[in-house]
């Protein structure tokens, strides 16, 4: 168990995939486009919504690996993967899902990313991507990845890094001070040293420039309607709750600070993502 569960990955998913820059998405499509095949490392994959998304961008013949350090994740993501897909069978080193007249071979591989070499064009990774993972990182461990996938110049593609932005509205006289401690327990140590947490997507372009990749970002925050009240209310108790962690005189107001908020009308949460290649 990583304590990201998989009801929360599911609630996520649609906004998740919907939130996506879309200039972003098509840089990523149109570098790929003259390609027949393509192997694809996707870090921290969850249940496999990264694949999910991408999948119809790439090119017919696909060849995933979801690393994960949660075998119960992965698990859930051969289940999830096999039902979304048209079709799909076993294979000696995981599943092959037909989707859209697309042939995915996909391999799980539950390892912790905090140990494992980063050495990911070993695989022959054509593009090593994540989606809302490298928030949770190090700039350490970043610059370590940048480092060894920039030597082979495997394309790099890591969407839904949170930015630091978070409004509710009606807004309310507490807000700045709840984001400002999340914000700060977005920092803190999620396995892989101090977090990146707001400053992820930029960290990463950054490295990448530096490193020689051609580097582009873009905004995909999540605009949240009534219609994600479901969404809305899990992401305040988890603002709530990281907000106490840090600032326990706040503890008491936000009792009702959660209550109120978990029924706005709508919520803005930022994030960046970004494509890099040589
Ligand atoms: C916010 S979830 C995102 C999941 C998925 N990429 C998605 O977009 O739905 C972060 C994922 O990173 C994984 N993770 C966190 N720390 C990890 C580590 N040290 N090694 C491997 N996976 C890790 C978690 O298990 C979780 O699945």
């Amino acid at each position: 168990m990583s304590g990201f569960d998989a009801a929360w990955l599911a609630l996520r998913e649609p906004v998740d995939h919907a939130s996506r820059n879309p200039d972003i998405a098509e840089r990523v499509r149109r570098h790929f486009a003259s390609r027949a095949s393509l192997t694809v490392v996707d870090l921290g994959c969850g249940t496999g919504s990264n694949l999910r998304a991408l999948a119809a961008s790439l090119p017919p013949r696909q060849s995933w690996h979801l690393i994960d350090g949660d075998a119960d994740l992965l698990l859930a993501a051969r289940h999830r993967l096999c039902d979304w897909a048209d079709g799909s069978s076993r294979s000696a080193t995981g599943v092959v899902l037909e989707k859209d007249g697309r042939r995915i071979d996909v391999r799980f591989d539950c390892a912790d990313l905090t140990t494992c070499r980063l050495t990911f064009g070993d695989l022959g990774a054509d593009l090593v991507t994540a989606a809302a993972l490298f928030d949770l990182v190090s700039r350490d461990w970043l610059e370590r990845l940048v480092d060894a996938l920039s030597e082979r110049h495997v394309p790099i593609h890591a969407v839904l890094n949170y930015d630091g932005a978070a409004h509710w509205d009606p807004p309310g006289p507490l807000d700045e001070r709840v984001v400002a401690a999340f914000n700060r327990h977005q920092g803190g140590d999620k396995g892989f040293g101090p977090a990146l947490g707001p400053d992820a997507g930029e960290t990463l372009a950054r490295l990448c420039e530096r490193r020689g990749y051609v580097t582009w970002s873009g905004d995909s925050p999540w605009r949240l309607l009534p219609a994600d009240a479901a969404l809305i209310a899990a992401l305040t108790d988890g603002f709530a709750r990281a907000a106490g962690e840090i600032d326990p005189a706040l503890r008491e107001a936000l009792v009702d600070w959660a209550e109120g908020h978990a029924k706005a009308h709508a919520v803005t949460i930022g994030h960046r993502d970004v494509f890099a290649h040589v």
